[in-house]
């Protein structure tokens, strides 16, 4: 049963990866996607992608950094005046930067992914959850990980970040108790995307050999699992879906092929 057709949804972080497949997983059931990110390109090849399939609504794209709360306050205004209710909020944008030890990191990376991964995440919720308790509709999902279920060597400004995601997605739960509106979290393991790329700046040798002799998720897997969670009916709310791969049991422990 398809309960998220007609439906709006916000998905940040759409150029790349499981926002990207998120996207068009959503759009693929009849839901109006919001693209967002900060690379036009990308979003705009994909909004034309989206708008030539089959049933899916014309999407909107909309480019800003969802560190910056007053671009961010401006989209939910703009939003607001078009009369544009949004029903689903994907919270993905995220990022890790850098592998290091805490003795050893860098202020600029463990800013950038506090910003980013937390206070994005708290940004883009702040601006579209009272909308959706006005309406007593709406569902926010955050994509977490399992970085937020358990630390792994040198993760710690990463792992705390996305521990920090499922403290807030349990504690708005609590905000929310007796309204409608729904909080989750998709929590997954090692996922190919070009997630690893980034946290090594673009150091393709180093980033390949993350994914090197594993069979990860692809992002359509997330996908999967984000929409079954906004498919669910009203009165149920998934908490948290954590998804790793068969071949990880744990964020370190993996049977790698040689
Ligand atoms: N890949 C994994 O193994 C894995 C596992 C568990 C959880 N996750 C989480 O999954 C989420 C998506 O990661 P991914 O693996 O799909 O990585 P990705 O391929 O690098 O995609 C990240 C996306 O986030 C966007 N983004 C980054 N900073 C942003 C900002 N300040 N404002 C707006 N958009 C921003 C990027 O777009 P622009 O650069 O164009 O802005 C890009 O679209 C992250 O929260 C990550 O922590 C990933």
């Amino acid at each position: 049963m398809n309960r998220v057709r007609g439906r709006t949804a916000v998905v940040t972080g759409a150029t790349a990866g499981i926002g990207e497949a998120c996207a068009r997983a959503l759009a693929g059931r009849g839901v109006r996607v919001v693209l967002n990110a900060r690379r036009r390109e990308r979003l705009e090849r994909l909004a034309a992608e989206i708008a030539e399939t089959e049933g899916a609504p014309e999407p909107l794209v909309r480019v800003f950094d969802v560190r910056d709360r007053a671009a961010v306050a401006d989209f939910a205004d703009e939003l607001e005046a078009a009369g544009t209710a949004v029903d689903i909020l994907v919270n993905n944008a995220g990022l890790a930067r850098g592998l290091d030890t805490v003795q050893e990191g860098r202020h600029e990376d463990w800013d950038e992914m506090i910003d980013t991964n937390v206070k994005g995440v708290l940004n883009m919720t702040r601006a579209l959850l009272p909308g959706m308790i006005a309406r007593d509709r709406g569902h926010v999902v955050n994509i977490g990980s399992i970085a937020g279920h358990l630390v792994y060597p040198k993760g710690n400004v990463y792992c705390a970040t996305k521990y920090a995601v499922k403290a807030l997605t349990q504690a708005a739960n609590l905000d929310l108790v007796g309204t409608k509106v729904r909080m989750s979290s998709v929590d997954p393991g090692l996922v190919e995307t070009e997630f690893s790329l980034v946290r090594f700046r673009g150091d393709d040798d180093r980033a390949r050999t993350v994914y090197q002799g594993v069979e990860s998720l692809l992002a359509e897997d997330v996908a999967d699992a984000v929409c079954y969670v906004v498919n669910t009916p009203p009165h149920v709310n998934v908490l948290h879906m954590v998804v790793m791969p068969t071949v990880q049991r744990s964020p370190h422990v993996i049977a790698r092929e040689e």
